[in-house]
């Protein structure tokens, strides 16, 4: 029999071939075809739980639930480790790590050398998006880690079907993936297997992902920000779409009409909350439904509208900080068939994260496996501790979230405790464009920074660009065009949902609040209220805002919340203009047509 053991359905031949070479590459000891099945979930699950990898949770709390503690070194996205190789650094561009591709290849065939000895390779086949719809792509992971093969389970349609969608050598996209440590013969496993040695390499001209080093997140399900923005960036841009890192939801109006709005904010700045919004009391008969909380791809459809979808299956969220206030509907999604990822583990065999409820437990283990109590001193759960569950767990799921649905309007939004209003419609497509590119947001745990200190986050889009910005804006701007052709742009918003008052308390409570803004955008895109013109768009007046029998804010608090800060803003263009000049050594026409407008109209703020 071949070692390749291949299964009795038909395997195309280009899976076929990259499942030789990274047999002979890797070599590992067996080869697990994966089928998708939920049998195939639960014995690799059992195994998980075996090797130590996966502590099962108590059935009565968190039904089929699992939590994993991943090795204190591999918690994060690894930024400083990722690369772009395609062949001109100059497609690369000035915020991506760049590597000559050939030479990345040398160094990466030395790494995986023999990287799989004593362990099983699992050949996962997956779709970002739906079998069969036009938008979607394929892609075959090749992993020698079952942790990926349970969440690729959650996050993709994963499973053997795929095979017949994937016609010729060319249409998917290989994923290779390990996390580093041969294991000799008899040696035992650890529970997380990495490598301190990490490498997380694209090449987007021959469509490929090199993962080595990390089991975790991002850096592992390689079909999220691997494929489905880095790689799909670059196939946007050559086939006239738009790979972005934003959420996409659906408002249903109390008389029916229904509004979809898409979302870049930075990594951590409550993505997920937003897209399972509820809505407060005063808004009887308005709906929330989520089509996707972090990744769209955006195409031109055929009536000329911008269109998205969501090529995920799952969400892969952030746990610290979500609770039945901040995210009811995400902790409905918690419920059961959920594996976790360095929360802590209370007496009872359920999990807990700060902030999930007002008062922490008695005491509990802690995402590292150590005995905690709410005075130690430590985080119980990872900052950066994660849920993975499949999207049909989310109450709020829109029924069209398979489909690919028109964008009414698109918003952009960092946390900034200073300097950016809670709400403003930019003043055109391209000036929207301007107010992305130079989004900041104060640094959290998702990516390895600093904590509090701003960074340029252009379209939430930094970590993840396949190629250089400069055409990437270009992208944008063309785009922007053909809709204006068609006279079908979305109104493009700036949000800031994070501001602080001098003390540092946040101005804005946020959360379900947020539909108050998303209420003033569907007046502006409906044409009902007028806004007042401001030096950055059109922004509300107090007036328009639905506040709610209680009035949530005073017209006091509400000026400080919208202020546009003279001292604030002339530091802000000295920084976008520093920004401006690190993206692109010349200038770029349009962008800097808006800056000088930009600075004249704060200028005359006097
Ligand atoms: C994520 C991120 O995990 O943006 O979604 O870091
Ligand atoms: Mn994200």
């Amino acid at each position: 029999m071949s070692p390749l053991n291949f299964p009795s359905y038909p395997i195309p031949q280009g899976v076929r071939q990259w499942v030789e070479k990274i047999y002979h590459l890797c070599q590992p000891q067996r080869i697990h075809w994966c089928d998708g099945s939920q049998a195939e979930f639960d014995f690799l699950s059992a195994q998980l739980v075996q090797s130590g990898t996966f502590i099962p949770l108590n059935p009565d709390k968190r039904p089929n639930s699992y939590l994993a503690r991943s090795h204190p070194s591999d918690v994060a996205r690894v930024e400083d480790r990722t690369f772009i190789c395609c062949e001109h650094p100059e497609d690369g561009g000035s915020t991506n790590n760049w590597f000559h591709p050939v030479e990345m290849q040398k160094i990466l065939d030395q790494l995986f050398h023999g990287c799989m000895q004593g362990r099983t390779l699992y050949v996962i086949p997956f779709a970002m998006g739906p079998l069969g719809s036009p938008y979607t792509r394929y892609g075959v992971e090749f992993s020698d880690s079952p942790y990926v093969v349970v969440n690729m389970k959650y996050m993709t349609r994963m499973g053997q079907e795929v095979y017949a969608y994937l016609t010729d050598a060319t249409d998917f996209v290989p994923c290779i993936h390990s996390v580093g440590v041969p294991l000799a013969e008899g040696e035992k496993d650890t529970p997380w297997p990495c490598n301190d040695t990490k490498y997380i390499v694209h090449f987007p001209e021959k469509k490929q992902i090199w993962s080595y080093g990390s089991g975790y997140g991002g850096n592992a399900l390689l079909g999220k920000k691997c494929f489905a923005l880095r790689i799909a960036s670059t196939l946007g841009r050559k086939e006239g779409w738009l790979a972005e890192h934003m959420l996409i939801l659906g408002v249903t109006s109390p008389e029916g009409k229904k509004y979809h709005f898409a979302g870049a904010f930075p990594s951590a700045c409550g993505k997920t909350n937003f897209s399972m919004l509820v809505p407060p009391s005063d808004f009887a008969g308005w709906k929330i439904t989520t089509l996707g909380d972090d990744i769209a791809w955006l195409y031109i459809d055929a009536q000329g509208r911008l269109s998205a979808i969501n090529p995920e299956a799952g969400y892969f969220g952030v746990a610290p900080g979500t609770n039945q206030s901040t995210n009811p509907n995400c902790m409905l999604s918690l419920r059961e068939n959920v594996i976790f990822t360095n929360v802590a583990l209370t007496t009872e065999g359920d999990v807990w994260w700060e902030g999930m409820s007002p008062t922490p437990p008695k005491e509990c283990i802690d995402w590292q496996g150590n005995p905690w109590t709410p005075d130690c001193g430590r985080k119980a759960a990872h900052p950066n501790a994660r849920f993975t569950v499949a999207a049909g767990n989310n109450p709020s799921l829109d029924e069209q979230w398979e489909q690919a649905v028109p964008i009414d309007g698109i918003i952009f939004g960092g946390r900034r405790s200073t300097t950016i209003p809670l709400v403003t419609q930019t003043l055109s497509w391209n000036e929207g464009v301007y107010w992305a590119l130079t989004m900041g947001s104060e640094t959290t745990a998702a990516a390895m920074g600093t904590p509090g200190i701003v960074r340029r986050d252009p379209f939430a889009m930094l970590p993840f660009l396949g190629y250089n910005i400069k055409d990437y804006l270009q992208h944008w701007l063309a785009i922007g065009q053909i809709l204006a052709s068609k006279q079908t742009q979305p109104l493009i918003f700036g949000v800031n949902w994070f501001r602080r008052d001098e003390k540092g308390q946040f101005l804005w409570p946020g959360f379900s609040e947020n539909m108050r803004a998303i209420k003033w955008m569907i007046d502006r895109i409906d044409h009902q209220v007028e806004g007042q013109l401001t030096p950055l768009g059109v922004s509300p007046k107090y007036s328009e805002i639905q506040w709610g029998a209680q009035a949530l804010l005073s017209a006091n608090v509400f000026e400080n919340l919208m202020a546009i800060n003279k001292a604030e803003w002339d530091q802000e263009l000295d920084l976008h203009k520093t920004f401006l000049k690190q993206i692109s050594s010349s200038p770029l026409p349009t962008i800097s047509g808006i800056f000088t407008q930009l600075e004249e109209r704060l200028g005359a703020l006097g």
